[in-house]
């Protein structure tokens, strides 16, 4: 079973202005699709608390996937990607890609989400729009094909058989 942890980026989910519905629907999906949740923490969008949290995440708790919501867009608080970035080693990009490429087929402001993914070590670091819909959209899309790249990640297959 993968380990999960779950970051939201959030001004005003940090203090509580705003309920995080973000971080509960990637609770509720992955938990359906048979991952376990190790950790699951609402920080304000600052880039240095982000980093920290992810490294946190991947380094101690070890857990294979982490998850942002928020933080990806235009706005001067928004730097999740920026905080990814510095985390990872190596860049995943065709997961932000196929993201966006189905999101611009629902609503063209997907073009504005500056996401990005990555890999620092052993854990994958995914980062989501976040609107509680966009993350619907978004990890639904990508979760069936994510499992195989966390198998191939963690060593657990080396073969990627297409189905
Ligand atoms: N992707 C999907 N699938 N659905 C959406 O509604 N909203 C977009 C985009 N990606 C959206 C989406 C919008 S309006 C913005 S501004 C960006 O994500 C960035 O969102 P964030 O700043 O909340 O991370």
């Amino acid at each position: 079973m993968f380990k999960v942890g779950i970051i939201t980026s959030s001004d005003k989910g940090y203090k509580k202005e705003r309920e995080d519905k973000s971080g509960k629907v990637i609770h509720e999906i992955v938990t359906k699709n048979g991952y376990k949740v190790i950790k699951q923490i609402v920080l304000p969008d600052e880039e240095d608390k982000l980093l920290e949290e992810m490294i946190y995440m991947a380094d101690k708790l070890k857990v294979d996937l982490i998850l942002t919501t928020g933080g990806t867009g235009f706005s001067t608080r928004d730097v999740t990607p920026e905080a990814t970035r510095r985390a990872v080693d190596r860049l995943a990009p065709g997961i932000s890609e196929a993201i966006r490429n189905y999101s611009l087929k629902i609503t063209k402001r997907a073009m504005l989400s500056r996401a990005i993914s990555g890999i620092r070590n052993k854990t994958l670091i995914i980062n989501l729009p976040g609107s509680e819909k966009a993350v619907v959209e978004s990890l639904e899309y990508i979760i069936d094909s994510l499992y195989h790249g966390l198998e191939v990640m963690t060593g657990k297959t080396s073969e990627c058989a297409r189905k």
